[in-house]
This record gives C-alpha cells, sequence and structure tokens, in this order.
C-alpha cells in the first residue's frame, strides 16, 4: 500500500515522538502507516480527471441523527444516510415504509464552496452536513479509480452505492479512497458526511480568530489511474547544484519498473529502474542553462515523469533556499521577504471560502503588483493547492503552514497524531512548489513541556519529509520596560528547533505601550538565527477618519502604527522579513464591535479590496526595499 517516498521517516519520527522506541521495522509499520495518507495522488490535479464538483444535494443534521439512534446508539451509516437506497422510489414501491431524510431530493448547493453561503439560515451552523450527488462513470477496464477530496471541513465520512469508503479529519488537506470496482456505469450515488464542529482534542479547537467555513470547500475529483501508477515524486534542486527526483509508484508491478523523468527545455533526461519497494531516487548536476526560480523571475520547467504505462506532467520551478547565520538565502543571495498574511477568504461582503484560480490571482496581485511584495504567508492553514501553484506561477515565495494554533491539546497523542498526518498530507501535496520555502509547525501556542515536545516532534517530521525547505513557527515573546523603551527577547525552547524564528508582535495595537514608543523598541535574540516578524497590525475600518486625534479604528491610526513599526523593523540586524497582519478585513465571530461587525478589520484593505491608508504606507516602504 505505502509508496510514500520518504527513507528517513520512521527513524525521525520515532526518533522525535515522545514513548515511541525504535522497534524491528515489519511491526512498526502501523505507526508509520497512521502517519501519511494511503495514497498520495501526487499531482492528481493533473491527471486525467472527471470532476464531480458542481451542484450537490445537502441537508443538515444538527442531531447528528445520521450516525446514531435517539439512545445514541451508533448506527450502520450503510443501512442510513450511506445506504444506496433511493428514498423517492422505496417509499412508493411500499407505502407502509418511510424515511425521514432523502439526499437526493434535498436543496442542492454548490461544491466547492463553505454551506455557509448555502442558504442565510446556515450563517452560523456548525455541526453536521449530509451532501448527495449522482454521477455517471463510464467503466475503466484495466485501470484504477479514486474519489479524490481536495478539502472538506473539517471531519469527513463518505460513502459510495451503499459502501463506506473511509473518513478524514482535518479541514485543509487533500484525501482519496479507491473505488475501482465499486463504481457503476451510470447513477452512483455518493453521500458524503461532513461535521465542521472542533472539540478540544481537534486542530484547530473550537475557538479561533477566524469564520469556521465548514463544508467541502475544494474540488471533488474521480482521478484515474493506471492499474500501477506515480504515487509521488519529489523533484527538487539541492543545495549543491543537483537536480534530485525520488519517484515511488503504487500498484503490482512497482519493482523492477523502468521509471524516466524528462526536462525537455533543459535537455535533461534521467533514467532509472525501482527497487523491490517501488521507489527510485536519481541525482544529476543541474546544466548551466537552468534558470533558477524567483519571485523576480519565476521560471517553471515542464516535467514529465514516465512509468510503466502512466506519464504524469508538472511545471516545477528549480531554486535553493538555505539560511547562512542571521541570513536567508535563496540561490545563493540573501533575500529579504517582503510580504503580508492572508486568510483564504474571496474577496466580497459574502466570502464562502470559494477559491477559484480568479479569486486567488486577485488576491496574489493585490501583494505582488500592489504592495510590490515577494512573499505571501498562508495563515492559518494550508491553503488551496490553486494558490499554491498560483504562487510559483506570478512569483511569491509561501509560508504555509498547519493550525496548531493557539491552545491545542498538546498532552494528547491523538491530537499529535492528527497534526502530523497533516503535516504529512501538507507537505506530500505541496513540496514540488517552489514558491513555498517555509513549512510553519504552530502559531502563538502557549509554552509547556508538552508543547515543545509536541511541537519537536512536527519540526523533525517536517525535515524528515522535506530536507529542502526551511522549519519555523509563529511565536510569542516577552515585552518588558527597560530605561523607558520596549525591550523584548525571543527566547522559546523550541527554537533549537527551527531554521527560522518567527515573532507574531502588536505592540501599539494590543497592551499598554503606545504608537510613539514603537519605533524605539529593542529586540534581543542570543540565537544566530535570522527572524520574520509573521504579525503585526492593528483595525481601522476602510473610510473611517480621524485626522486630529488619530483615534484607534480610524486609518489615520493603522497608518501611524504602520510606520512606526516599520521604523521598529528597519532596526532589527537578524531580520530577513515580515508578513503584516494582514492583506484584508476577514471574517471572525469573536469581533463583533461597531467597526467590526464579524470581521476582523486589521487588513489593509478591507473584505471588497478597498485599499486603506496603510495600505500605501507599506507598499511605498516595499517599492523602497525592492529598488535597492
Ligand atoms: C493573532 C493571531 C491571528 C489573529 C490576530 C489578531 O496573532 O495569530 O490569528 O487574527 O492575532 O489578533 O488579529
Amino acid at each position: 500500500m505505502k509508496s510514500v517516498f520518504i527513507p528517513l521517516l520512521v527513524a525521525c519520527l520515532l526518533a522525535a515522538t515522545p514513548g515511541l522506541t525504535a522497534p524491528a521495522k515489519p511491526a512498526d509499520n502501523a505507526t508509520y502507516s497512521e502517519l501519511v495518507p494511503p495514497f498520495v495522488l501526487v499531482n492528481a490535479d493533473r491527471r486525467d480527471h472527471v470532476s464531480l464538483s458542481g451542484p450537490w444535494h445537502y441537508s443538515v443534521d444538527p442531531y447528528k441523527d445520521g450516525m446514531a439512534d435517539f439512545h445514541g446508539k451508533p448506527y450502520d451509516v450503510t443501512k442510513g444516510r450511506g445506504s444506496d437506497v433511493n428514498v423517492e422510489q422505496a417509499m412508493k414501491d411500499d407505502p407502509d415504509v418511510f424515511y425521514e431524510y432523502d439526499l437526493a431530493r434535498a436543496p442542492v448547493g454548490t461544491v466547492p464552496s463553505a454551506w455557509i453561503g448555502y442558504s442565510p439560515e446556515l450563517r452560523y451552523y456548525n455541526g453536521l452536513m449530509w451532501y448527495q450527488k449522482s454521477f455517471d462513470a463510464p467503466a475503466k477496464t484495466g485501470e484504477r479509480q479514486f474519489i479524490r477530496f481536495a478539502a472538506a471541513d473539517y471531519k469527513t465520512m463518505v460513502y459510495l452505492n451503499g459502501h463506506r469508503l473511509g473518513e478524514h479529519e482535518g479541514g485543509f488537506t487533500p484525501f482519496s479512497f479507491e473505488v475501482t470496482g465499486l463504481l457503476r456505469p451510470t447513477g452512483n450515488n455518493l453521500v458524503v458526511a461532513v461535521d465542521s464542529e472542533r472539540t478540544p482534542e481537534s486542530i484547530p479547537t473550537q475557538v479561533t480568530d477566524w469564520e469556521t467555513y465548514g463544508g467541502i470547500i475544494r474540488d471533488v475529483t474521480l482521478v484515474t489511474t493506471p492499474k500501477t501508477f506515480i504515487d509521488d515524486d519529489f523533484i527538487r534542486l539541492t543545495t549543491d547544484g543537483h537536480i534530485r527526483a525520488d519517484i515511488a509508484l503504487e500498484g503490482d508491478s512497482k519493482a523492477g519498473q523502468a521509471v524516466e523523468v524528462s526536462i525537455p527545455a533543459l535537455k535533461l533526461t534521467l533514467k532509472g529502474t525501482t527497487d523491490s519497494e517501488g521507489r527510485l531516487s536519481l541525482d544529476t548536476r543541474a546544466p548551466k542553462t537552468l534558470k533558477r526560480w524567483s519571485p523576480d523571475a519565476p521560471t517553471l520547467y515542464d516535467v514529465t515523469v514516465t512509468a510503466g504505462a502512466d506519464t504524469l506532467t508538472d511545471r516545477i520551478g528549480f531554486r535553493t533556499i538555505e539560511v547562512k547565520g542571521t541570513q536567508l538565502i535563496l540561490n545563493g543571495k540573501p533575500i529579504f521577504l517582503r510580504g503580508i498574511s492572508l486568510h483564504e477568504e474571496e474577496f466580497g461582503p459574502n466570502p464562502s471560502r470559494r477559491i477559484t484560480p480568479e479569486a486567488s490571482r486577485a488576491l496574489l496581485t493585490e501583494i505582488k503588483d500592489g504592495l510590490h511584495g515577494n512573499y505571501v504567508r498562508l495563515s492559518h492553514y494550508p491553503h488551496s493547492e490553486i494558490t499554491t501553484r498560483m504562487a510559483d506561477e506570478m512569483g511569491l515565495l509561501v509560508w504555509s503552514e498547519i493550525p496548531v494554533y493557539w491552545a491545542v491539546k498538546f498532552d494528547n497523542p491523538d491530537t499529535l497524531k492528527t497534526a502530523q498526518r497533516m503535516m504529512a498530507e501538507n507537505i506530500l501535496r505541496d513540496r514540488n512548489r517552489a514558491s513555498i520555502i517555509l513549512w510553519s509547525v504552530a502559531n502563538e501556542t502557549p509554552i509547556s513541556d508538552a508543547r515543545n515536545q509536541f511541537l519537536t516532534t512536527l519540526a523533525h517530521e517536517a525535515k524528515a519529509l522535506d530536507g529542502s525547505r526551511l522549519v519555523s513557527a509563529a511565536l510569542l515573546t516577552q515585552t518588558k520596560r527597560v530605561d523607558g523603551h520596549i525591550d523584548i527577547t525571543i527566547d522559546d525552547p523550541l527554537i533549537p528547533e527551527l531554521d527560522v524564528m518567527a515573532v507574531n508582535t502588536y505592540n501599539g495595537w494590543y497592551g499598554s505601550d503606545k504608537i510613539a514608543d514603537v519605533p524605539g523598541t529593542v529586540w534581543h535574540s542570543s540565537f544566530n538565527k535570522p527572524l520574520i516578524l509573521s504579525e503585526f497590525g492593528a483595525e481601522t475600518m476602510a473610510g473611517v477618519h480621524d485626522p486630529v486625534r488619530e483615534g484607534r479604528f480610524s486609518e489615520e491610526y493603522q497608518a501611524t502604527y504602520y510606520k512606526d513599526t516599520l521604523a521598529m523593523a528597519d532596526k532589527i540586524p537578524f531580520l530577513v522579513g515580515m508578513s503584516p497582519w494582514i492583506l484584508k478585513d476577514f471574517r471572525s465571530p469573536r469581533r463583533q464591535n461597531i467597526w467590526q461587525q464579524g470581521w476582523n478589520r486589521k487588513g489593509v484593505e478591507s473584505e471588497n479590496g478597498q485599499r486603506k491608508m496603510a495600505f500605501f504606507v507599506l507598499s511605498d516602504y516595499y517599492q523602497k526595499k525592492a529598488d535597492k
């Protein structure tokens, strides 16, 4: 089954995971297999597929009636809503039989999208939702078929033609189920239960500062592959100037299979044969003609991997990223990250987390062309692969994170497994994206031994899955007053496990410090590592002005806050970049004052893209930095 290419993984994970000792390999496959997805289906968005997106029936189930009887005794769902019964026909055939649900005649909503946009009464609905879709699937003899969800928030259970395919936990990463042999030429009955409810054990927990966009929020596809197929490939430029390709096949004839990786534009073809596990590593010195990918020149190459009857293409940029002391080095040269943070929420007054290529391009264009930026923090969870591919194409460096956010249950082994799975799914989906330079394991988490161990495990896993990128986390710091100035020491015990330090800082907005004190802030770090200001920001509603008093929630306050914080940033000797909080106002149920009305107003743009005064403070600052 497993065909993920991670030779280092077992050793590192077992070493880093508390309580797990490194026994003989066979016995411990269980642990390893719990953490990586059964199928990676790398680049599935570029494979032969049928889209199952579009109109789906949906039906609310606030009491989870489809899962358990009135005494809470769990049902066999394949006998209930997950069954293959055509309710309308069954009630016609036998007047004594009746059902109290009928998914095939329930209201219709568009997938992908959060159900928040389906009808006003679903505005704050958090709970279980049943979806149903009928589709035809002409038989594909001799091939394999998978139903792939690019993401569904939060817990998903899937049924096809009365068969339980499986379940998935996590709102932002892809998962697939093999359906070879389960399909019928017409009228396939796909039933999906999505429960958006978070728990204290979930990732994230119930309390965040963003809207819970429950539902099937990204594309659903029926993917077809040959019997033996390329399940995973990891192709990149290494810091010693080599092009390396790690390939993993899945299927009966994965062993001893001839594989070719070709990059026509470089007149380069690497050839080899897989080992008994269906794996192969290929390596060659990069040709001198190689144009490295960078934000200023986002060169992508067409790459084709061929193995037996399978051919998989991708568009890949080749670049290196590393740290040297307190510097961040892209393609051998120091770089400063001119960035901003972003939630996955399209522009407009009524977003429903429907990220199309157009919506993604609109957001990233504001960063690249509007702010003269070269970097984006995709917060606080893996964003759509539409966006990471868009960043590759447009030339924006990316920070990618999993939602280990605030007070996660760090001492709960199941919560750790959930986070490890999310990390694996995220990295395995996107490790061919040149734009991504940083994997982040957490945001603003309270320090404790359990937390330190939890995050150390994730940092090790990220390194094991992908040694070509940097690991970081958005940390909090101690702020104190020394001789009248703000004094900040970066001393989080997790830092030795990180390549890059990152700090969220809100002096001048949260806390008692005045904006005017911010430029005089002194930063201390005993770590010879680069720092990113992963967040800073202040709120204002676009159009609210107070030129004289510059009161809070006025554009003037936010603009001055930016001026002073950027002045502070200029004095931090080991600073290599920033991603102010945030590009646009976004929905947050925690924000309810007269200016906020359910929105976090720290955007430098409104939810409709109206640029605030601070937008221009930041774009001027980045223009000057870019010109240097
Ligand atoms: C935190 C947090 C964000 C939040 C922001 C804010 O730093 O990471 O998710 O939205 O602060 O308070 O606006």
